[in-house]
């Protein structure tokens, strides 16, 4: 078995290769002048290649593409297909006649050449359901509590009804309070939370999100908690997104934004390697 990562995931990638106790695959991808992608390995694939990449934003999609095909071409057998962040999770339904189902149309293009897909906390679990092969989805909220657990957290707060598993789990995990907020969506980049009693006076709230996109969210819930008396508020999501300069915002309003590997910037300090790692260990012995 070896890890074959795409630019977008270098870092998870050394890291899911040193989680499993096997090489990465080396490779050369650069541009041609009108913006193509050029790929090829350098080494051979075996038997099982552990492909990862985001499938966002576009170019790295098509990067995605390259590698599989060079890994079949290179003799490759088997592909488990790592996908830490899944763009186009948001379009999973119709909402207007004449749409796209991008997340349905997405899917079925990636798993044309893999024989398995492994996501990351996807925001819509329909996904799973679109794909035809071999789908399982792993969690970032243990390593997230555990990044958390010696930082004084007293409460873990989900900013919406969507987060209250993933947000609620980490709380468990780390056997702190935990309530949440009703958000309501009025455009792509604002939301309105419902005025809520936080038992948070005084208190160390962290609270947990599976993105950060705009960050419209996360400032909305720090406002209620520091309206309730919060002390410190910090953030903690799987796939930092930040559109829309939103750490601008974020870092001045907030006392630390965290966000693990699976979208690589300055926040990710916390790593899905190990979940990566285990997702893939339990598909191969099921093969
Ligand atoms: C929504 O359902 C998600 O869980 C996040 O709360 C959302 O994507 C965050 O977006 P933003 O940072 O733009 O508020």
């Amino acid at each position: 078995m070896k890890v074959l990562a795409g630019s977008a995931s270098v870092r998870l990638g050394k890291r899911t290769a040193k989680s499993l106790g096997v090489e990465p695959i080396d490779r050369d991808f650069t541009r041609f002048p009108d913006g193509e992608g050029y790929l090829r390995l350098q080494d051979e694939p075996e038997e099982i290649t552990i492909l990862i990449q985001c499938a966002y934003p576009d170019e790295n999609i098509m990067e995605l593409f390259l590698m599989q095909d060079a890994i079949r071409e290179g003799g490759g057998k088997m592909i488990i297909t790592v996908i830490p962040y899944m763009g186009y999770s948001r379009q999973d339904k119709l909402f207007k006649e004449g749409e796209a189902v991008s997340a349905r149309a997405l899917v079925k293009h990636l798993e044309l050449h893999t024989d398995a897909l492994i996501f990351v906390d996807l925001h819509s679990k329909k996904i799973l359901d679109f794909a035809s092969k071999k789908a399982i989805e792993c969690s970032a909220m243990p390593p997230i509590a555990a990044y958390f657990r010696d930082k004084d957290i007293d409460f873990v707060l989900s900013p919406d009804k969507g987060a209250v598993d993933r947000a609620g789990k980490v709380a468990k995990l780390m056997g702190k309070q935990f309530d949440y907020l009703e958000k309501t969506r009025l455009d792509g980049s604002t939301v309105k939370m419902a005025p809520k009693n936080l038992d948070v006076d005084g208190k160390s709230v962290l609270i947990v999100d599976d993105i950060i996109a705009t960050g419209g969210t996360i400032i909305k819930a720090t406002e209620q908690l520091k309206a309730s008396g919060a002390e410190r508020v910090m953030a903690a999501c799987t796939h930092g997104l930040y559109t829309s300069n939103a750490l601008e915002r974020l870092e001045p309003a907030l006392d630390g934004v965290y966000s693990t590997d699976t979208l690589e910037s300055g926040t990710s300090k916390i790593t899905v390697a190990d979940q990566i790692a285990s997702a893939v260990k339990d598909i191969v012995s099921e093969l």
